[in-house]
């Protein structure tokens, strides 16, 4: 089972618990200096007492009432003595590895986990746990003399020892001392929530939400923040995915694929009119090469195309299907009209996602719209030239594979983002792998009429051709997968090289 520190958990609960009783007494210690009844106390405190054959009591017990109440309130009530020594304790006995390795799990920067670790433990330093073992002995000490003050219930009743009494002077002797102990204490322990709360980072889960034919589009799930008392709190599922994409050598490279997954965002929405969700991009180093990911804002993932499609009728599927055709016109248009800059869309269902104006699963209103969501593999050429290093996503493919990859199909493939036919083509052939043939006719249909409005010359779809188009390119992605586990093995059982590649699960054609 998992270990989850509950150990530590209620220790840090108990300081919690423990320095807030600390930070009372402080407040109260503080009123008291400036007081003069201190002061009073201090010259004439013999003199309050008489010494009787019971013990001693209080000459006058209501002059000398705000003495007694200053001396009460150096510690607190009996039980709160008992708790700061219980957390004092606690502090000095509890497991210091464990605490370590508690820390270790949540905290990520190194230096900071050890200044954490050392203002409770450090050698070098002034310690809490140094402060602490200062604390005990006089804690100790006046407790049963304490516990007498709470026992009365007017100050008539109050009956100290002459032990008492002196364990009450020698506390006003040295009351500046335990003051200044407590400040010093309860600032290092603030420093440590402070700090400790804010770098505190829960081990993040990773759910797959999809394998897509370039990228693995991962969430993460159950990470939890701690408030200052920690209290913790979860999230339950964060609202981006992240796409995790090939792995890059050179920062250059990373800085490169950053610009164009942003820039490519740009265009589609500023200058298209095509809706993409928000999006960021984070990467991280790992020995020697640079982990890449592309975040999006999720979407719900019943309304990806794909999905949709499954549940839905012809009619609907079909006005689905029109309102793709109206995005990619959009697309057309501008391709057609700016002479430098050529945009490439991958315009396959599960690349739409439908916002259903009335949060509709299962019909497609006349107010729905659609949103792009496959923009990691960001494709615009200016004046020809491809803005992205497609050779980055080669690096997905077997080294066995990549010279004939690049040298058969690369340039066909990125082609084929250009061209209104070809995607077209390839998002009607999806329909085989979601397993609604029955509505290839009615699309190839919708197909050809917007064909036809938008410009004579395409040439209309027959089903034959999407039936062929189907099989080549389910072949090229099928020896595509299979090769990549075939590199799995090699790399990870022949040469035991760490496999950096995640491995989609078998796709179902
Ligand atoms: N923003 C998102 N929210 C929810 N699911 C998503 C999101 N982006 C992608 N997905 C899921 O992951 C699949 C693959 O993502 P996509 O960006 O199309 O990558 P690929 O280039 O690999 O096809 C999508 O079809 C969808 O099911
Ligand atoms: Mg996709």
């Amino acid at each position: 089972m998992e270990d989850d520190h509950k150990d530590i958990l209620e220790h840090l609960a108990l300081l919690n618990a423990v320095y807030e009783l600390k930070r009372k007494r402080i407040r109260f210690m503080q009123l008291a200096s400036v007081d003069t009844e201190l002061g009073n106390l201090t010259e004439h405190f013999y003199k309050i007492w008489d010494k009787t054959s019971k013990g001693f009591v209080l000459k006058d017990t209501v002059q000398h009432a705000k003495s007694i109440d200053i001396i009460k309130g150096l510690f607190g009530q009996h039980d709160e003595i008992i708790t700061m020594m219980r957390g004092n304790k606690a502090i000095l006995t509890v497991d210091k590895i464990r605490f370590y390795q508690y820390l270790v799990r949540h905290i990520a920067n190194t230096r900071a986990l050890h200044n954490l670790y050392n203002l409770f433990y450090g050698e070098e330093n002034l310690s809490i746990e140094k402060l602490v073992k200062e604390q005990l002995p006089y804690l100790e000490r006046y407790l049963p003399t304490f516990k007498k003050f709470d026992k009365i219930k007017n100050l008539q009743e109050l009956v100290l020892t002459q032990f008492d009494v002196q364990n009450i002077w020698s506390i006003i002797e040295i009351y500046d001392r335990i003051r200044d102990n407590l400040i010093q204490d309860v600032t290092l322990y603030r420093l440590f929530t402070k700090d400790f709360t804010r770098l505190y980072r829960e081990d993040l889960k990773l759910k797959i939400l999809g394998y897509g034919e370039i990228s693995t589009v991962m969430q993460t799930m159950h990470g939890s923040t701690l408030s200052q008392s920690f209290i913790k709190t979860k999230i339950a599922e964060s609202d981006w995915v992240w796409k995790r994409m090939p792995p890059i050598d050179t920062l250059n490279d990373v800085e490169a694929l950053k610009k164009v997954y942003h820039e490519y965002r740009e265009i589609l929405t500023k200058k298209i009119g095509i809706q993409v969700p928000e999006q960021q991009f984070r990467y991280f180093k790992t020995n020697g090469w640079y982990t890449v990911y592309a975040g999006q804002k999720k979407v719900n993932p019943q309304m990806v195309g794909n999905f949709l499609v499954k549940r839905l009728d012809e009619r609907n599927a079909v006005t689905l299907f029109n309102k793709i055709l109206a995005e990619l016109k959009k697309w057309y248009s501008f391709n057609m009209s700016d002479s430098s800059l050529k945009v490439g869309i991958d315009g396959q269902i599960s690349n739409w996602v439908l916002l259903s104006a009335d949060g509709a699963l299962n019909y497609v209103g006349e107010n729905d719209t659609l949103l792009y969501i496959d923009t990691s593999t960001p494709l615009y050429r200016i004046d020809g030239i491809e803005q992205l290093n497609a050779e980055l996503f080669l690096k997905n493919t077997p080294w066995f594979l990549r010279a004939i990859i690049r040298a058969l199909f690369l340039q066909e493939v990125l082609d084929r983002y250009y061209d209104l036919r070809s995607i077209v083509i390839d998002c009607i052939a999806n329909l085989y792998k979601e397993k609604r043939n029955d509505l290839i006719p009615a699309f190839i249909k919708a197909a050809n009429y917007f064909f036809a409005s938008i410009d004579e010359s395409i040439l209309p779809l027959t089903p034959d051709e999407i039936a062929k188009y189907y099989k080549s390119d389910a072949f090229i992605w099928r020896l595509f997968q299979f090769a990549r586990r075939i590199d799995k093995f090699v790399t990870e059982v022949i040469f035991r090289k760490k496999y950096i590649y995640r491995l989609p699960e078998k796709i179902e054609r």
